[in-house]
């Protein structure tokens, strides 16, 4: 047993004689794990993190049932919903990244282990429908290396289901349910990244259940719905998604607030003979501390024209007297990503040129946001084509007036803006074209790699 599975209530420091501070000693017989009781944090193993009423942080269970119930209604008689979670994936052999839960299994749930899939039976009763929750539950050996899982009846009690069943019954339950239902709303889920041809836990037992499967097809558990009875699920969960509520709203303001707070953190924390990798550093380690679990997006720490790389992530290079550094970096916290960019110069004050530039940028940038209100009727488009002429009225005003299609060819190729949320980019359903609704949230960034 290694020292990382002893509970450190159990470990004993003593003080040794002289100058050695602390030192850790061990009783064999104090070698026992700790598990802890849930596979995620909950108001009773992490008070600090989930307050009463939330299943998530910052969101409450209820609103994960809200949730459910939006998407059931708007189905015809007969639905059944079925959403599979993430897969652990894979660098390399058994070498994992940490695991991140499927957006949209996650939006419906708050459940985050791997290897556990959703089924909702659209039904008459009150609720209008029936949940069935299926994931690992206890497993000693296999917690001795992953951590806790949730315990089915745990299931039960914190995430609604009606059922919480082992995943090892998934495939027969949904071969049966999709037999009797008229409409399966499914999705293939995405599995970038995953080893070729060694799918572990849920793929690699779907896997096993369906022989046609290769073993590394992640559509396997698609076999067990008749084709003519598919329905897509991602473009309805994807319009629920869509509209944050309060809840989330507030979860985005909070994950923005910190990635503002470690972006100016960063600025200050810059100057030449640092490499791009120095500022990258500090901006994660002030979002870590702040409570960001992941970044939302690789960062990008672009000096010099190195800036000109939409998507520059090498961050290897020194920060020089006298340049601009781009900083595009923002986490995701609580489950919701934030996205900044800035460009700020390396040591501390730009020159007049530089200054003319950004003030332009600015200028373009808050007035744009002001137009982010329902009642001025914008769509993407509609604000993208906003940022173009906004920017060439900019930059005709400092002297460099861009003619034709100069400006969207070469100094600003990329689209305005995106819808954020739980995914950086959550563009999938949002026609570019349609106007913005009260609690969309969307990213404003004009030209922002000049
Ligand atoms: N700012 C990062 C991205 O939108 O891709
Ligand atoms: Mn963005």
């Amino acid at each position: 047993m290694s020292l990382r599975s002893c509970s450190l209530r159990l470990v004993q420091r003593v003080r040794l004689p002289r100058h050695c501070a602390y030192a850790t000693q061990v009783h064999p017989h104090h070698l026992v794990t700790k598990p802890s009781a849930f596979g995620q944090p909950t108001l009773k193993s992490h008070p600090h993190l989930v307050k009463p009423g939330e299943l998530t942080p910052g969101i409450p269970a209820s609103e994960y049932e809200r949730r459910r119930r939006q998407l059931v209604e708007g189905l015809p008689h007969g639905s059944l919903v079925v959403c599979v979670a993430g897969q652990v994936k894979y660098m390399s052999a058994a070498i994992f990244y940490k695991f991140r839960q499927a957006s949209d299994f996650w939006y419906l749930t708050g459940f985050e282990e791997p290897d556990s899939a959703l089924i909702l039976e659209k039904t008459g009763t009150p609720r209008g429908f029936r949940m069935l929750l299926y994931s690992t539950g206890k497993d000693p050996s296999k917690e001795k290396w992953d951590g806790a899982f949730t315990r089915f009846q745990d299931v039960l009690g914190l995430f609604g289901a009606d059922e919480a069943r082992p995943l090892e019954s998934f495939a027969d339950d949904l071969r049966a349910f999709a037999a009797r239902a008229e409409h399966v709303y499914a999705d293939v889920p995405a599995h970038h990244g995953r080893r070729a041809g060694s799918g572990r836990g849920l793929l690699r037992y779907l896997s096993r259940q369906q022989p046609r499967a290769a073993r590394s097809d992640p559509d396997a558990y698609l076999d067990a719905i008749a084709a003519s009875k598919r329905r897509p699920l991602a473009p309805l969960v994807g319009a629920l998604r869509s509209v944050k509520s309060t809840h989330e709203q507030e979860v985005m303001k909070a994950s923005a607030d910190i990635s503002a707070r470690a972006h100016a953190k960063t600025m200050r924390f810059a100057q030449p003979g640092l490499s791009e990798a120095d500022l990258q550093a500090h901006f994660e380690y002030m979002c870590t501390r702040s409570g960001v679990q992941r970044p939302a997006y690789v960062p990008v720490v672009a000096s010099g024209e190195n800036a000109l790389v939409i998507h520059y992530t090498r961050n290897d290079h020194l920060l020089r007297d006298g340049e601009l550094v781009l900083l595009d970096a923002g986490g995701e916290y609580n489950g919701y990503a934030s996205d900044i960019t800035r460009t700020f110069p390396v040591n501390g004050t730009f020159t007049p040129p530089q200054r003319e530039l950004y003030a332009a940028l600015l200028a373009t940038q808050k007035a744009l946001v002001k137009e982010c209100a329902v009642a001025r009727g914008h769509s993407l488009d509609s604000l993208h084509r906003r940022s173009v002429s906004l920017l060439r009225a900019e930059l005709g005003k400092i002297g460099l007036p861009c003619e034709g299609t100069v400006l969207e060819r070469v100094l600003y190729p990329h689209y305005l803006t995106h819808p954020i949320g739980i995914d950086l980019h959550e563009s999938g359903t949002v026609e570019r074209g349609a106007p913005l609704k009260e609690g969309m949230v969307i990213t404003i960034e004009p030209g922002k790699h000049e």
